[in-house]
């Protein structure tokens, strides 16, 4: 007997209006849109701005058009993960206040935090769920608001990173060919020296002094995590490659994290695939961390077409990194 797949039959995403531009960052930090557009290839970003709004308003929003877009009842959701390293709360989970938000009674939810490999972790484990048939209908959510543990103080880092949210649905293939057909995840806590926010959870909790210090916020060595990026993200989606028997020319797309846009490049280069077969929207976006593979799938869905051989790939704090293999399940947009 084959063995059960799951699949994406449905994504959306939300990001907010305000547009930071690289133009209104120099006038913030000594940077220019032409060192970020030759370092990093962004030129503009989506930041909440709303006081009071988190993680969970994006998400919900994105999950709302995703059950509308496919026809889903709130009700029939058994599951639902949100991705986040920036959650609302500490505690309750993100994704608790989604499913309040969206009116998911019926589903058990909750946060997983993997950085920016975070939506491929929590696509992997709902995979799994469905395979094993203890779920019908899981959401998965990547939902950040970066800007809130960004210092626009820091020109290192406050250029890099955006606000949005992208939400897939995953069900049992209908057609049990087409689906979630491998993954490699890994992780290495050792990394956590080159990138990690100093203060805020138990181990230093917020005081005047971590305040003071300006500990909230993203602290990252970049260089040091460029390095990491380039080979983890490459090794893996050429053992993917490889395992699969997969050749460049066979791949419709490559979805990396849109970190940067040299990393992408790099990637795509050790995989031997051209730059039209990878979904890049970095340039208007940043890094939305655990968002940025969904809100790349959503914006590329009119073109996607069933049977397309894609690869996720991914790199983020912890470190964490990894690639799933896919075959997509619908032509263009699915609205049920
Ligand atoms: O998503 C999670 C995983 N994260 C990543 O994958 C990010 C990986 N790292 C990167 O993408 C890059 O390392 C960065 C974009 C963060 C930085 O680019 P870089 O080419 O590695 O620059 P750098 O840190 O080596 O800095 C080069 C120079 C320095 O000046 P000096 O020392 O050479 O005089 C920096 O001070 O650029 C300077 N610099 C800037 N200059 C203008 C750093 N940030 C800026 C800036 N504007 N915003």
């Amino acid at each position: 007997m084959t063995k059960k797949k799951a699949a994406i039959t449905g994504i959306d995403a939300y990001y907010p209006e305000y547009i930071l531009t690289n133009e209104e960052l120099s006038q913030m930090v000594d940077t220019s849109d032409e060192w970020i557009m030759t370092r990093v290839g962004i030129k503009e970003r989506r930041i909440l701005k709303e006081n009071g709004k988190g993680s969970s308003h994006l998400g919900a929003i994105a999950v709302e058009k995703l059950l509308n877009k496919t026809g889903t009842s709130p009700e029939e959701v058994d599951m639902l993960i949100c991705a986040t390293v920036t959650p609302d709360m500490q505690f309750p989970a993100t994704a608790n206040i989604i499913c309040d938000k969206a009116g998911i009674k019926n589903a058990f939810s909750y946060d997983l935090n993997a950085a920016c490999s975070g939506f491929l972790y929590a696509l992997t484990v709902a995979s799994k769920l469905i395979e094993s048939e203890t779920c019908k209908k899981i959401v998965v959510v990547g939902a950040e608001k970066m800007s809130s543990i960004t210092d626009y103080t820091d020109r290192a880092t406050c250029p890099l990173f955006g606000d949005a949210a992208g939400a897939v649905l995953v069900e049992p293939s209908k057609d049990g060919d087409t689906g979630i057909i491998d993954h490699i995840l890994e992780s290495d806590g050792s990394g956590k020296k080159h990138l990690h926010m100093k203060a805020g959870g138990s181990a230093k909790p917020a005081s005047h002094e971590t305040i003071d210090a300006r500990e909230h916020f993203i602290y990252q060595e970049g260089q040091s995590v460029f390095k990491f990026a380039v080979s983890k993200m490459a090794d893996t989606s050429v053992e993917m490659m490889k395992k699969h028997n997969i050749k460049s020319e066979e791949l419709a797309w490559l979805v990396p994290h849109q970190a940067n846009m040299r990393i992408i490049e790099a990637v795509a280069k050790r995989m031997g695939i051209s730059k039209d077969q990878v979904m890049i929207n970095i340039q208007k976006y940043g890094n939305t961390t655990a968002a940025t593979l969904p809100l790349c799938l959503w914006e590329w869905e009119p073109r996607l077409k069933k049977g397309d051989n894609i690869i996720l790939a991914t790199f983020g704090a912890g470190f964490t990194w990894g690639a799933m293999y896919l075959k997509w399940s619908y032509n263009g947009v699915n609205k049920k």
